[in-house]
């Protein structure tokens, strides 16, 4: 985090523990141990014929495994960003909403659509950012800076979002930061150093910023995706906002997940290097199963692979924990009453942003 904005003005957070990313790694080993014979299909056919029986659609994250995201389509439920999940949970009829993907984003779920049944495969799968923005901490950021507009992204606790003034994912933040600094607002950003810094740089707004990251994309080396242009001369850099600035720099397209997998549509580019967790190249292939899709170079999390640039939480979610929760109704999101009517007005004001200003939420091309 060396290279954030140097306005940060909080204390240095304790780094994520690597008994935490342990523990994380020992969930997916369970969820991805090899299937007996005919085991995986069976799960299949089990957690649809659940899905119709208690009238659920499945909302999958783009980092999901490529299994989860295949029954999600087959379902018609949807595989999307964080923004256009929300959007497509709200809208669609189902009682019960299963959400694939990480906390914030079954609790966001709940939040707009309180009336409904919300599960998760594992409500242990968090987030880097979300455990580094704890509620009380971030209350006394806002309390010492009465005069700044709080903007959240969208990767946090509710209680977080129930303080905040405005909700933004990696989609919709920039025009929206854009907006506040045209209305001369000065913006408290938390809790993505990185995304925080990308938005100051492009928008020149007076911001103070949190000092959290994900474990995941700060790990991009910009050394590391130069040295492999080498070999891809023509591959356009496809970068994620949560990667440090060095490697922003070096990109062709700086997008939400949503926003990379559109770049991927070009007719005039065939390879790509993408700076972003792995999950995405399943529908970054389907799109164009002809292109080349690299993996940007990364320093890796520890855990049970030596460079990996999996997201640990994402990947806890699998066909045998989204069985068990369909069979046994656990893992259910529950809010108290008043946090998540106040985490609604941020999230609402997104919402209605996004549709005043016609932004594209869902990557059409390819769904
Ligand atoms: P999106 O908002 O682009 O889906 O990203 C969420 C996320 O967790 C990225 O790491
Ligand atoms: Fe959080 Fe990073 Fe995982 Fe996204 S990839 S859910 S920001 S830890």
């Amino acid at each position: 985090m060396d290279n954030c904005s140097e306005k940060i003005i909080l204390p240095t957070l304790d780094p994520i523990g690597q008994d935490l990313l342990d523990q994380a790694w020992a969930e997916v080993a369970r969820q991805e141990a090899a299937y007996e014979p005919g085991e995986q299909e069976d799960l299949r056919c089990r957690i649809k014929q659940l899905l119709k029986e208690q009238d659920a659609v499945l909302v999958a994250h783009y980092y999901t495994s490529d299994d989860l995201q295949q029954l999600a389509e087959d379902t018609g439920g949807t595989v999307a960003d964080s923004l256009e999940m929300a959007r497509f949970g709200h809208e669609h009829p189902a009682s019960t909403l299963i959400v694939a993907g990480v906390c914030f984003m079954g609790e966001t779920a709940k939040i707009l659509n309180p009336e409904k049944r919300v599960l998760m495969p594992d409500v242990q799968a968090t987030c880097s950012l979300d455990l580094e923005c704890p509620a009380h901490l971030f209350a006394a950021f806002c309390d010492a800076h009465p005069d700044y507009t709080s903007v959240v992204y969208a990767n946090t606790s509710a209680a977080v979002k129930a303080r905040a003034d405005w909700v933004v994912t990696s989609g919709i933040a920039l025009p929206i930061i854009k907006y506040l600094a045209e209305q001369n607002e000065k913006v408290l950003w938390a809790p993505d150093c990185h995304l925080g810094s990308y938005v100051q740089r492009e928008t020149g707004v007076d911001m103070l910023i949190w000092p959290g990251s994900c474990v995941v994309h700060e790990q991009f080396k910009a050394e590391g995706i130069k040295t492999l242009k080498k070999s891809y001369p023509e591959a356009q850099v496809l970068v994620h906002p949560e990667s440090p600035a060095e490697v922003v720099a070096l990109a062709d397209v700086v997008g939400s997940t949503t926003g990379l997998i559109q770049a991927t549509l070009n007719p005039e580019v065939q390879e790509f290097i993408v700076a972003t967790e792995p999950g995405i190249f399943y529908k970054m292939r389907q799109a164009s199963p002809a292109k080349t899709f690299l993996e940007a170079p990364s320093g890796g999390l520890g855990g049970s692979c030596e460079s990996c640039r999996r997201c640990p939480w994402m990947a806890m979610n699998g066909l045998r924990n989204l069985a068990q929760v369909l069979e046994s109704g656990a893992h259910e999101i529950i809010i108290a009453d008043e946090i998540c009517q106040k985490a609604l007005v941020p999230i609402q004001r997104m919402m209605d942003f996004a549709h005043n200003h016609q932004i594209v939420m869902k990557n059409k091309g390819n769904a």
